[in-house]
């Protein structure tokens, strides 16, 4: 592709536009941690306090997104590295559109989360959904643990594979410590605050 032929396009319906309609701000959410640390519990159950609280939000899950756009991606670095682009730009997208994007990626590798924030620039707030390998392991919900160490799975996180966690996130949510309703009121609060318009309620 010649960048020399395509020329940007501009709306003629502003980000600001849609954030006044929708009453807050548009932007990503982004959940990264380990396989089994709750990204996904996190992220659905969060989903549906916010609709019901009238948010225009949207999950973007890992496991889901690699059944159809990135269906042709395993997880060597190289394929988790377009993995994680292309999620970053679909999530950026959902931003601009107004949505609040959770997006729910083991994203393991920090240069590949740098490249989605850079996706949606002042608008990508990065959330560490900590728990450490052996309760990750004990949990085991789909049993890919037992698999990875029985060598049946290769390149798993943590397993035989890096997890590089967030050096500065701007929350971090440990889920060996509080309970599933207690971390999604960690990170409503954390919505609230930060996805609010100024003069209006999330
Ligand atoms: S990422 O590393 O590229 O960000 P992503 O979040 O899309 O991963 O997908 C992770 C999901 O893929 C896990 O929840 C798990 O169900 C499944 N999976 C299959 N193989 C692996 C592997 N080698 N490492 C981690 N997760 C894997």
């Amino acid at each position: 592709m010649d960048p020399r032929n395509i020329a940007p396009v501009e709306h003629r319906i502003t980000l600001c536009d849609r954030e006044r309609r929708n009453a807050h701000l548009g932007g990503v959410l982004w959940l990264t941690g380990l396989s089994g640390a709750g990204k996904s519990t996190l992220a659905f159950a969060l989903e549906e306090r916010l609709f019901r609280d009238g948010v225009q939000v949207y999950v973007l899950d890992g496991d889901n997104v690699r059944y159809g756009l990135n269906a042709d991606l395993g997880f060597s670095r190289k394929d988790r590295g377009e993995n994680i682009r292309r999620a970053g730009e679909v999530a950026a997208l959902f931003a601009y559109a107004g949505f609040l994007c959770i997006a729910a990626f083991i994203s393991p590798y920090r240069a590949d989360r740098a490249a989605a924030r850079d996706a949606a620039p002042g608008r990508f707030h990065e959330v560490y959904v900590r728990a450490d390998l052996a309760t990750c392991e004990q949990r085991d919900p789909k049993g890919l643990y037992r698999k990875a160490r029985a060598g049946e799975i290769a390149n798993f996180t943590a397993v035989d594979d890096v997890y590089e966690p967030p050096e500065k996130p701007s929350l971090v949510i440990d889920t060996t410590k509080s309970d599933v309703e207690c971390c999604v009121t960690q990170l409503v609060d954390y919505v609230t605050t930060s996805f609010r318009l100024e003069g209006g309620p999330v």
